[in-house]
């Protein structure tokens, strides 16, 4: 297949199994006009984490890196009303536009936005319950120790989740040595050789890393 059928067949299949309500729509629009960086997932990478939390019929997950709510909104969709979605975003005018859109996407039961730095706030939720997923997108530099709390928090059974696997194409750069694309090789390798993960990355536009928590 070639270039141009690969994208029309990625097109065909967000337009068929991950279609936006107005609430997405208004959101992509509201980050686009307030001056936000439009790096947030797309709608069929949406889509892949609801079929992922509902296969493990999660009930509470976590997130890094809110950015305007536009995957915290994908993501709380798939629990159950009752459910728990932690997000946590540095930016006060990132989460404040997120809240926004949790509220008018009547999520706000479901959604706790906490505003902090990701590495505080996590050594905070050790105390938690053990999450059923986690969701990694904040600051690329972290990941590997975002990537260590997820194995002491997430359950077995449960999911550890990273976005932006390729870095724009730059983890299968050898001349890169720059300390994001060097973190994000270190989180797939990791992910790739833990003994206690089932993982793979899945080739989304930026690819997104996905391992299972192995039981016992
Ligand atoms: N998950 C979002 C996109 C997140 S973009 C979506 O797909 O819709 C990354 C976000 O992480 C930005 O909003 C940035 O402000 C936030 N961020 C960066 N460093 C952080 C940190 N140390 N702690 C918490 N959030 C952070
Ligand atoms: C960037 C960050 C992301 O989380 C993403 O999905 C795309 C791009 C960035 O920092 O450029
Ligand atoms: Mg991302």
């Amino acid at each position: 297949m070639d270039a141009e059928a690969r994208e029309a067949c990625t097109r065909y299949v967000a337009e068929l199994f991950a279609p936006e309500d107005e609430v997405l729509e208004q959101l992509r629009g509201a980050i686009a006009k307030e001056g936000l960086p439009e790096i947030y997932i797309s709608a069929d990478e949406g889509r892949l984490l609801q079929v992922l939390l509902r296969a493990i019929n999660a009930r509470t997950a976590i997130e890094l890196g809110t950015l305007g709510g536009y995957s915290t909104i994908w993501l709380a969709r798939a629990l159950p009303a009752d459910g728990k979605l932690i997000t946590v975003e540095i930016d006060r005018t990132h989460a404040e536009l997120a809240q926004r859109f949790i509220e008018r996407a009547g999520l706000a039961q479901r959604v706790e936005l906490r505003v902090g730095v990701a590495l505080e706030v996590l050594a905070e939720l050790a105390e938690h319950e053990p999450f059923d997923a986690a969701f990694i997108d904040a600051d690329k530099e972290n990941y590997p120790r975002y990537l260590d709390w997820c194995l002491e928090n997430v359950r077995p059974g449960g999911l550890v989740i990273a976005d932006n696997a390729f870095r724009g194409g730059d983890v299968v750069d050898g001349d890169s040595d720059d300390p994001e694309v060097v973190a994000i090789r270190q989180l797939n390798r990791r992910m790739a050789e833990d003994p206690r993960l089932t993982s793979i990355v899945v080739p989304t536009r930026d690819g997104v890393a996905i391992g299972v928590v192995n039981r016992g």
